[in-house]
């Protein structure tokens, strides 16, 4: 299992913040945001990544994270996105030369969770695996509608529905058999000009192997001015606890 973790995109609804550095570089309490799902690869025993970036700032990577083996990452790589609003599927297709034949857990550079996902990541023989979550807002996201006799199978997932059929947001992190890069290459941009991921998750349905699970811990992406400082709430209180009892009035 190889892991890739998508940090292209412009990042615009932080500006001005990102027309300083990337988005995944900008800091979620005492560390760059892209540590987290390194550190989830890193966590669930995945010991190769490559991590595809676009737009001006691709270079600010390296010096921030080196050769990668402070994180206990064995091999790090980067990949160039030419297109840095191509849409997360047309990011993810750089990877097939990584990839090599073999599985791949896939993290947005965005994501950032406590959620261990090592069992998943251990059990994972084919097709696909996607991580649900219930959030207050579903229509942010990828979505999944039940089916109405047997609530644990996904019928399909709509993409940012403004009506949600659940409460369930598709999270960015998923586990893909080696059939993903044939399968990003039947897909056509969306009405926004992205290859979707939704697309390649709904192709793997209509094969009968998409499988989900509940992601077993916090989960927020971190792209927007609020969910930024959310994020930064969150592990600010998680490894520094007394905070809370410090009073700024
Ligand atoms: P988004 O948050 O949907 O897009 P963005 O990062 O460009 O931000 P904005 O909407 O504010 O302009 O992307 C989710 C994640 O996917 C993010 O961590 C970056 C990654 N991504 C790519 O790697 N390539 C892409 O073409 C896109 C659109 C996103």
């Amino acid at each position: 299992m190889k892991g890739i973790i998508l940090a292209g995109g412009l990042g615009s609804r932080l500006y001005p913040l990102t027309y300083a550095t990337n988005k995944h570089l900008l800091p979620v309490y005492d560390k760059p945001m892209i540590y987290y799902p390194i550190q989830t690869l890193v966590n669930a025993g995945i010991k190769e990544i490559l991590i595809i970036v676009s737009g001006p700032h691709s270079g600010h990577f390296i010096p921030v994270l080196k050769n990668g083996k402070e994180f206990g990452v064995e091999h790090i790589e980067f990949a160039y996105q030419e297109k840095p609003d191509g849409g997360i599927a047309d990011a993810l297709a750089i990877a097939r030369n990584f990839a090599e034949g073999d599985s791949i857990t896939v993290i947005l550079g965005d994501n950032t969770t406590d959620a261990d996902i090592s069992k998943p990541v251990k059990n994972f023989k084919e097709g696909a695996s996607i991580f649900l979550k219930r959030v207050p807002n579903p229509n942010k996201y990828g979505v999944p509608r039940f089916d109405e006799k047997d609530p644990t199978k996904i019928v399909e997932i709509l993409e940012k529905p403004k009506d949600p059929p659940s409460d369930f947001a598709v999270t960015g992190v998923y586990i893909y058999d080696k059939n993903v890069f044939e399968i990003i290459k039947t897909c056509k941009p969306s009405w926004r000009g992205e290859l979707e991921i939704t697309d390649v998750n709904n192709a793997y349905l209509k094969l009968g192997k998409l499988t989900w699970a509940e992601l077993n811990g916090y989960w927020l992406d971190a792209g927007s001015f609020n969910t930024l400082y959310l994020a930064n709430k969150y592990w600010t209180e998680k490894k520094n606890p007394s905070i809370k009892n410090i009073s700024i009035e």
